[in-house]
């Protein structure tokens, strides 16, 4: 049941014209479709339309019904023979949407109906020719009860409405634009309505719809206007307008990924709209702008344009993902943003790179189209992308893009494509960079360097080396972009250095003293660098480079090399001139976002990646002891950066922003000294934003602060009736650090506000635990793997989606030492032989073991 890249055909069938009428109910949802339909090539006869889930009423093949002998039906297809080179089918079908809890195609969340079809879920909608190739234009009558669903939305514009019979009425859309299946979207419910409006540049008038629960619509202003400054942003930058009247964003509870770009009509995960001070974080505030962004962006890089197949995703979702990376850096501090995109590739892409389901930015074979939503599809994509930029400049990136578009505006289309036009309109040779696209796996540069005194020249040596991953075995040599500094006293060079064979060197002259080399700025290529620098070298990195990033970089070396010599040597004394090195940094008061950063240690996943395959236990200690370490070193300084900052008051703006970042990072580091408990107390008491009164909690969830339980209890309390901020609740919960962190988690996955019908509570549970409770995940008994494989055991049967997501943590298991691998796969083991186990745990699993 695989489906290979290399097989792909064109359809011998076009649909034309597709009118949907949707008579809603919740467990008896009758769907008319009628298509007109026509054979791309003479010898076409027979059609074989996708569906599944679906209960077939009736087939007309020109007016006249099919009788059970004249089609096949079984569990995911209907066929039937097209006599006429044009002719019309009409076919009707009913579904479930309340028993749907699987989240794809027509299903309820909380009160409204509302659809999710990419990638495949609009054959459990109708039966249809369900790829993105097969472009149509849809108009779409959607038929509900007046009272519960006064809202009744599709894409395109509204052309028709009224009132039925049985207290039922009507409204009629019409998209104008043809379009693949996967964005076709319906939404029916009650909701409060924010509206505003946008000039386009060119003229046109475009009203702004969102579309919230009840209750909800202060929470919206947020999303308003990160969707005006996204649209002004496309004009600016990329002279891309919107192209239709009206623009409406629904957001709903129940949803299996962040947001939907359907056209005219996204559709949101409630965690991507909503945001007030009192239950929003700076960082859901920047998340919220960051998705109404990228689902904006999609209009032009996916919608207008779109793939030709699904192995093609990453050419609508890494240049989406780059192109709202940008937005964000321009809307934000550059090099914070940048580092926040770089820590998700080291933390996570580069394990799913080397793991057992590692596959190109393209991949060649899928099973499940689902488990291709990848960090590998969306980062690793953006991150190519960024390297065109970077390789072609700004200005011939524009010019690329433009001529991308005059190519292939209402097309569906190919990652070569897109990566020609790029070529063509840069004049340059990409050939070799297309391999970007088909190899998997993450280089890894070795960099040495020479220096002649008398000579004055520098050289250095790159090689490059990708090993093989479970779906490839040889690997080639890559066209990588590496841009470094030469650092030295006369002043700092920036160089780009294109590294395109196994080996290469470069020389520089004119030098009196060997430059210090900051290699990779802004983090050029998505590749693993092996380079042993002096911590001498990395502090002159740390305050020279002009590049942010680099500076950034350089600490966080410093630090995973001190993480490696407390692992290795049980007697390691860490050096004091670590927090001299570290103490210059606070000094500098011009971004308080990056200081922050600049302290945050890399997390436990960046470093299982460098030190795999690892005790996690030891690397757990090893973490928390050099964070106490400089807790002590730094007291006197981060107490008084505290308490310089603990009072200000609340702003939403970037200097505020930063303040708390600042400050909640030196509580993170004084909470681990007994004398400062009292300090995360106060805040939680006394703040009144969600930043600081979970910045609080964050930092005390661990059973040597006595008063976390409390502070917990007040804060269920007090948010029991907000969703989003419930989901908060329970990941802190999770991430709780001592010893009867089982029990806790038994009683919370029986509270009754747990339920893993809804992704994100799931989520919220699960993989919190997972993800930020390592100590207790990897704990030595076994019990975290056996709590998350029974979590996946039971939402195999109710959302595989989500299983398959959080089965990542298990089948990564080659970065642990050999005595968890073994507990781990004997979790898989038992995840395996369930009953009806779904096509998307099945792929993963048949990867691992
Ligand atoms: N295209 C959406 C986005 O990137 C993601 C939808 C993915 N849906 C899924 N079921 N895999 O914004
Ligand atoms: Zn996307």
């Amino acid at each position: 049941n695989a489906r290979y890249l290399k097989d792909y055909l064109p359809s011998d069938f076009s649909i034309n014209t597709i009118d949907l009428t949707f008579e809603l109910d919740d467990n008896k949802t009758k769907v008319t479709s009628v298509m007109s339909i026509s054979k791309n090539t003479s010898e076409a006869n027979k059609i074989i339309l996708n569906g599944e889930q679906l209960k077939l009423i009736a087939v007309y093949y020109n007016d006249t019904a099919l009788n059970a002998s004249e089609y096949q039906v079984d569990d995911d297809s209907l066929s039937f023979l097209i006599k006429d080179n044009e002719c019309t089918v009409k076919i009707v079908t009913e579904i479930d949407p309340e028993n749907n809890t699987s989240l794809e195609g027509l299903f309820k969340s909380g009160g409204a109906f509302c659809t999710q079809c990419e990638a495949e879920g609009f054959r459990r909608i109708t039966y249809y020719l369900d790829r993105p190739d097969v472009m149509a234009k849809f108009t779409t009558k959607v038929i509900a009860d007046k009272n519960l669903y006064p809202y009744l939305l599709s894409n395109g514009n509204k052309i028709d409405s009224g009132d039925l019979n049985n207290n039922r009425h009507f409204v009629t859309w019409e998209d104008p634009f043809l379009k693949p299946c996967y964005l076709f979207a319906l939404v029916a419910g009650d909701f409060d309505l924010l509206q505003d409006s946008y000039k386009t540049t060119s003229g046109r008038d475009v009203r702004l719809e969102i579309f919230v629960d009840k209750g909800n619509k202060t929470k919206a202003h947020h999303a308003m206007a990160s969707l005006k400054h996204s649209m002004r942003w496309d004009e600016d930058t990329f002279g891309l307008e919107y192209d239709l009247d009206i623009y409406m964003i629904v957001a709903v509870d129940f949803f299996n990924m962040g947001a939907m770009e359907n056209k005219g009509l996204n559709v949101f995960n409630s965690k991507f709209v909503l945001a007030d001070k009192e239950t929003a974080t700076d960082t859901d505030y920047f998340n919220v702008e960051a998705v109404i962004a990228h689902e904006y962006f999609h209009n032009w890089t996916g919608n207008r344009v779109t793939c030709r197949d699904w192995f093609q995703l990453s050419l609508k979702e890494g240049l989406t993902v780059f192109r709202d990376q940008q937005f964000s850096a321009d809307m934000h501090s550059a090099a914070v943003t940048r580092i926040k995109n770089v820590r998700v590739m080291r933390a996570q892409q580069f394990s799913e790179d080397a793991g057992p389901m590692s596959h190109p930015i393209r991949p060649e074979k899928v099973v499940e189209m689902n488990n291709f939503y990848t960090l590998t599809v969306y980062e690793k994509g953006s991150e190519v992308i960024r390297m065109l930029h970077t390789l072609l400049g700004k200005d011939k990136f524009r010019q690329g893009l433009d001529l991308y578009f005059q190519r292939f505006d209402g097309q569906a289309v190919t990652c070569d494509d897109f990566v020609t036009a790029m070529a063509d309109a840069a004049k340059i040779d990409l050939i070799l960079f297309k391999r970007w696209y088909s190899q998997s796996g993450t280089p890894i540069v070795k960099v040495e360097e020479s220096f002649n005194t008398n000579s004055g020249e520098y050289q250095i040596n790159l090689s490059q080396l990708t090993l093989p991953t479970k779906d490839q075995a040889t690997k080639y040599a890559l066209h990588i972009p590496i841009a470094i500094e030469l650092i030295n006293n006369e002043g700092t060079q920036s160089h780009l250095l294109e590294l395109k064979s196994d080996n290469q060197q470069w020389r520089f002259s004119g030098f009196h003293e060997k430059p210090t080399l900051g290699f990779l700025a802004n983090f050029s290529a998505p590749v693993k660098v092996d380079f042993e620098q002096s911590n001498s070298d990395l502090a002159i990195i740390m305050t020279s480079a002009k590049d942010k990033f680099l500076r950034w970089d350089a600490g966080q070396k410093l630090f995973s090399n001190t993480i490696s010599q407390i692992i290795t040597d049980t007697n390691y004394q860490i050096p004091a001139e670590l927090i001299d090195i570290l103490a210059t940094q606070l000094c500098d008061n011009s971004d308080p976002a990056l200081i922050a950063e600049q302290f945050t240690l890399p997390n436990f996943h960046e470093l299982v990646e460098q030190f795999k395959p690892i005790n996690p236990i030891k690397l757990v200690d090893a973490l928390d002891k050099l964070k106490l370490f400089i807790a002590k070193g730094l007291e006197k300084q981060l107490l008084s950066i505290y308490q310089a900052l603990a009072d200000k008051p609340y702003l939403n703006n970037a200097q505020s922003i930063g303040d708390r970042a600042l400050k909640n990072m030196s509580l993170s580091y004084l909470v681990l000294l007994p004398e400062h408990h009292d300090l995360v107390k106060r805040q939680y008491l006394t703040s009144d934003n969600m930043t600081d009164a979970l910045a609080a909690l964050q930092s005390s969830a661990t059973q040597t602060v006595e008063s976390f339980d409390a502070m917990m209890a007040s804060f269920e309390q007090r948010w029991e009736n907000t969703t989003l901020v419930m989901d908060k609740w329970f990941s802190l919960q999770a991430a709780y650090k001592g010893s009867n962190i089982f029990e806790r988690l038994k009683n919370l996955t029986e509270h009754s506000l747990f339920s893993l019908k809804n992704p994100n509570r799931a989520r919220s549970l699960i993989g919190a635990f997972a993800q930020n409770n390592s100590r207790y995940f990897h704990c030595e008994t076994g019990r975290g793997y056996q709590f998350l494989a029974d979590q996946i055991c039971s939402l195999n049967a109710i959302n595989p989606q989500v299983a398959s997501r959080l089965i990542t943590a298990l089948i990564q298991y080659q970065d642990f030492d050999e005595y968890r691998q073994n507990l781990m796969k004997s979790q898989l083991e038992r995840i395996a032989i369930l009953p009806n186990l779904s096509k998307d745990l099945k792929e993963k699993l048949d990867a691992a073991l």
